[in-house]
Parts: structure tokens; sequence; C-alpha cells
């Protein structure tokens, strides 16, 4: 009889183990220290970072602090003060309840925490390296705890080498500072990168200063506030009026009992009170904060914490869309009565804020929650991968390129198919005029196509911006007096680690202090639009990219979104020589079939079947 083969893991590597989902970057780390400060009933937070927090995470917060005992504990797997018994799991008010973060983070670096409870002689010293206790002793400290985490992943490489560079690694940490100080105006929280400072946010009793604060004035001018209770439901906060929006779902800040969450339900009901209302591909902005009581709402679904379960899914959904139709109704929405109209830019005079800006909770009673991302978005590459474009046909019942016409015998309407490259040309074609003001009708012998004149102006000019940049000659336009744009400190950052990028592309931007950045030039393309939106859009962009993204991927996705707004919109009237003329450079492009974004440029009519469906 062969012997037993399974064994219980040495607690060293279980926490190494768990460490794989606790903490996947600096910015992991960040979030569940700011956690554990703001549970602490913190008041003040100060982050001191070194190389994007790859060499040094600091943080100090002024909390209830931990006697020698507790100190111990916490780096115990599975000790938390937060949660005892199984009928906590379901009453959580508290940010970590999991008891996992603490020895999660010991396993992979080097951790020094001093601490005391601000009784006399208490303060404490600990010092554990790769989970190890190597020291613990006697230390002066004021009332509150210091945890420095020094060498992340020092003894994980492979984890080490998955790290981006300081620029990038800070940017996840900025905004995941920020998701949390937009739960707490209440605490202050500063940061500092090598010494410098980077965010400094002073504590305010509402919202909107902080919002201020993070984003600066322009945002808040665009906000209307939402206030809302039913049913035992709270819904309290801001969303964007519907001229101002973005490309990326993070500009979604929502907060269910305090916690950040992405949850897909919250943001489809967030798009459905909007609906109508925005270009398409374009979210809000939206600070919204959800009271429901903690009975109701699983938030035990992932380590991460960021993704809830709602007992009660629907009403959920429905009570949030409601509520953001009221405060848009209300608030200066596109369709807002005219009263409320008139009352629009009134709606963030600073006495009307004071009435309508979320009050925060009194921290003894109540202890919201904060915190970051995970949101599953797949960024869309140049061209659709197979699946994607058979998904994009099924969901518009159109045939695919290559697919025959059996669906003619149940229906005799003619199917449309996408062109591709193994179709006809465009030159079997000639253009006759255009419908709608968004489509060119080309006609020939084989039968009609249409071509979408936007996705096609956009390839004709991702491809000419392309090339110039690799001649290093796109004309770019020296502004006689530079913009100043404010953007969050991470988008700033973003920005600033882009700046050789987009200066190959004909803007040149600075850093200009505090959140905002200087643009001296723009591409000569685009010299008559929103420098702003455009810039806002590419930070969109690259923040999908993310991680593995190398530089010509980023270039890729700069040019696209260039390309995307010089091209002509739909429901632009062109001249005949203007379709002409488009349709001529379209076909001299490499790929005139689909534009850089993924989308389809152009469906053929195949003149068999139209007769067919004249009984012909
Ligand atoms: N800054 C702090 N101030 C006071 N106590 C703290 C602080 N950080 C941690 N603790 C104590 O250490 C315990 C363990 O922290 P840890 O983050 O590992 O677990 P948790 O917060 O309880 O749960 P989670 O793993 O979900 O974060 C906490 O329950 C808390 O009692
Ligand atoms: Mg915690």
């Amino acid at each position: 009889m062969s012997g037993s083969i399974i064994r219980v893991l040495p607690e060293d590597l279980a926490n190494k183990i768990a460490a794989g989902e606790v903490v996947e970057r600096p910015a992991s780390v960040v979030k569940e220290l700011v956690e554990n400060s703001v549970d602490a009933g913190a008041g003040s937070i100060a982050i001191d970072l070194e190389n994007g927090g790859k060499r040094l995470i600091h943080i100090q917060d002024d909390g209830s602090g931990m006697n020698r005992d507790d100190a111990l504990l916490a780096f115990e797997r599975h000790a938390t003060s937060k949660i005892r018994a199984n009928e906590d799991l379901f009453n959580i008010r508290t940010l970590g309840f999991r008891g996992e973060a603490l020895p999660s983070i010991a396993a992979v670096s080097k951790v020094l925490l001093t601490t005391s409870t601000g009784e006399p002689g208490q303060g404490q010293k600990l010092c554990i390296e790769g989970g190890a206790l190597r020291d613990v002793k006697a230390a002066a400290h004021p009332k509150g705890t210091s945890l420095m985490v020094r060498q992340l992943f020092f003894n994980t490489p492979a984890r080490r080498k998955f790290l981006k560079t300081d620029q990038t690694e800070l940017s996840h940490i900025s905004n995941t500072v920020m998701r949390q100080a937009l739960a707490r105006p209440d605490i202050s929280f500063r940061i500092n990168h090598n010494g410098r400072n980077l965010v400094n946010a002073p504590a305010h009793s509402q919202i909107l200063p902080r919002i201020m604060d993070l984003f600066g004035r322009d945002l808040v001018s665009d906000l209307v506030p939402v206030q809302f209770r039913k049913n035992g439901f709270g819904l309290d906060g801001y969303v964007s009026k519907p001229h101002c929006h973005r490309v990326a779902k993070d500009a979604l800040f929502f907060y269910v009992n305090g916690r950040y969450v992405k949850d897909r339900v919250v943001t489809h009901a967030v798009l459905e009170a909007f609906r109508g209302l925005l270009p398409k591909e374009r979210v809000p902005m939206a600070f919204l904060y959800l009271e429901i009581s903690p009975g109701s709402v699983d938030v035990n679904v992932h380590p991460s914490k960021t993704e809830v379960r709602f007992a009660e899914q629907s009403e959920v959904h429905s009570f949030i869309s409601q509520s953001i139709k009221e405060g848009l109704k209300s608030g200066g929405g596109k369709h807002a009565p005219a009263e409320a109209a008139r009352k629009k830019e009134a709606s963030v005079a600073p006495e009307v804020r004071e009435q309508t800006a979320v009050l925060v909770k009194d921290k003894t009673s109540y202890v919201p929650l904060p915190f970051p991302p995970a949101f599953p978005f797949t960024p869309r590459r140049e061209y659709p991968a197979p699946a994607t474009q058979a998904k994009y046909v099924q969901s518009r019942h159109i045939k695919g390129p290559g697919e025959g016409s059996e669906g003619l015998k149940s229906t005799p309407v003619p199917a449309p198919r996408l062109m591709d490259a193994s179709s006809l040309g465009y030159s079997d074609f000639r253009t006759i005029g255009q419908i709608d003001n968004s489509f060119i009708v080309l006609e020939g012998k084989k039968g009609m196509v249409l071509v979408d004149q936007h996705t096609a102006h956009e390839r004709v000019l991702y491809e000419r911006f392309l090339a110039e940049k690799e001649k290093k000659s796109v004309e770019a336009q020296s502004l006689l007096f530079p913009l100043t744009l404010e953007f969050t400190k991470g988008e700033a950052l973003l920005l600033e680690s882009m700046a050789d990028e987009l200066e190959a592309l004909g803007f040149e931007v600075e850093s200009f202090g505090g959140n905002s950045v200087l643009v001296r030039s723009v591409p000569s393309l685009l010299s008559d639009k929103d420098c702003k939106l455009i810039l806002r859009d590419v930070l969109d962009r690259a923040a999908l990219l993310g991680k593995g993204a190398s530089l010509e991927e980023l270039a890729g996705d700069i040019i696209a979104v260039m390309a995307c707004h010089a091209a002509v919109r739909a429901g632009q009237s062109l001249k005949r020589e203007e379709m002409l003329s488009l349709m001529e450079k379209l076909q001299a492009t490499n790929r005139p079939f689909t534009c850089p974004h993924g989308r389809p440029i152009a469906l053929f009519f195949e003149m068999a079947q139209i007769k067919k469906s004249f009984l012909r």
C-alpha cells in the first residue's frame, strides 16, 4: 500500500499563493494598506513612495493603532478584528474582512511595522522579511500605524518581471488612491514620490470639493446632483451632463456602502439612464454612492473585493437608473424642462452644492469603504479577431465575408455581406451618391456597396498619420496661446510618460505643476478640434491598453484616436468631389475594409440577390 501523498502546505507557501491573488503590483499593496488605515478610523493618510512603489511604499495613519499582541497576530493568515462569526459575513461594514492582506504582502516583501494605540510605552516595531518574523521591539510612536513595504516581490522574481516603469506603476497607485479618496472626503490624503509631492487632498465634509481637488473645476461645472431614496435604497452623488462624456468605463466611480465596485449590473444601470443622450460608445462621468442594507449585498465574491452580488439585482438596477434619470431631468439633462434648464448653472453654485452634496456619514456610526479595478474590458485592437467578427455579423444578422447565399431560401430580403480582402475591390464600382448623409453608395455590375464614410475616412487618416510618423513628418501647429488643461494626477502622469510618443505625432505636452498639463502644439489636421477631448480619449485608450502594451501599440492607439477625431462624421453632407476623393484614397490604403478600431467599412449587396428579391 502506498503512503498518503496529500500534504498541508507550509504557512509561508500558502501565504505566497494567497499573495498571488491579493498582491498584483504596488498599487494593490497601497490599496490594501490604505483600506486598513480607513478601517482603523484614520483622519489622515500619508503615502511615501520610491520608484513607483517598487522600492518603497510607506503608509502612515493616525488611526487606532495596534497593541503588541494584535500587531503580531495581524500577520497571521485569517487573523482579523473585523468579523468574528458566520453571520458577520452578511453584515460587513468595513473594507477588509478576509484577514489575508498583511500576511500576503509580508510574504512577498520586507515589511517594517511601527504602531501604537497611543498609551504611553505601548509602541511596537516589527520587522518581517518574506513572511518570517525577524525582530519585535518596543518603539516610541504616536497613536496610529506606519507600515513600510520594501522591495516588493524580492523573493518572487517571476512577478517582479511583470512590473512596469515607475511612471506606469505610479499612475496605477494614483488611480487607486483616487478611488479611495472619492469614498472618504473626510480623510486627508497625501502622496509623495521620490520626495516630490504628487497629491495633496485636504479633508472636506462633502464630496464635491474632493471631486474638484482631483478632477479640476471644469468637470465640477458639468455635474448634476443625484439624490434619491426608495424602498430602503439610497443613491447620492453626481453624474456628468450629457454633453460631457468619456470612452472608458472606468469614468464610473460607483460605491456600494462606501466600497468602490466595478459591477456589470451597476454599469448597465448607469448607461441605461443615459440611453439616447450620449454618442455611441461613450460613457458619462459618474460619482455615485449607493446605500443598501449590508445583508442584501454579498461583497465576498473575489479576493480583490471589487465585485459584489446583489440579492435583488433587478430592483437595484431599476432604482439606480430611475435615480439618475430624475437627477438628469431636474439638473440639466438634454430633455430637461425649461425651468430646470434655467437652474442648470445654479446647480453648481456653492450654496446649492452645500445642500445637494453627499453628506459624509459620521465615522462613529458608519464606516464607509472604497477601492480599485479589475474590469474585464478588452481593448479593441486593430482588427477584430475572427470570433469578434463572427459575433458582429451574428448580432447584425449580416452574412460574413465568404458566406454563401443559402439564407435566401428562408428570406427573400437580399442579405448584405461585409466586404473583405478576399472579395471584390472598390474599383469594380462607381460612386453614385450618399444616403442619410452617412453612407456613400457605389454601384456596379456585381451589385451595390454602402461605404460608411466615417470609418472609411478613419482608415485613410490612420494610414496617413502612421506613414507621416514613420517619416517623422507629422505636421504640427504651434499654439499662439498654449492651452492649460486639467486632468487627474494619474492622467497627468500618464500623459507625461507618453510625452515622446505624443510629440512624434504633433502634440507637444508638458507637466505644468499640480494636475495641469500645458499643450504647446497640436497636429495641424486636428487644430480645429477639441484638444482636451482628444487627449482624454488618448488617455482612456492608453489605460485600456494597460499593462503589456508596447510603445508601438500605444502609438497605434493614439493614431487611431487622432484619425477618429479628424475624420468626417456621420450626418455630414459630402460633395461629389469629396466622395470621389475619399473613395480614391480608401482604395490606396493597405486595409480598405476595416477601420483602425475594427469596425467594418463596406457592405456589399449582390446583384443576383437583389434580382431574386424582386422575383426576377
Ligand atoms: N493601519 C492599521 N491600523 C490598525 N489596525 C490595523 C491596521 N492595519 C491592519 N490592522 C489590523 O490588522 C488586521 C489584519 O489586517 P489585514 O489587512 O491582513 O486583514 P483585514 O483588513 O482584516 O482583512 P482583508 O484581508 O480583507 O484586508 C486587521 O483586521 C486590523 O485589526
Ligand atoms: Mg485589510
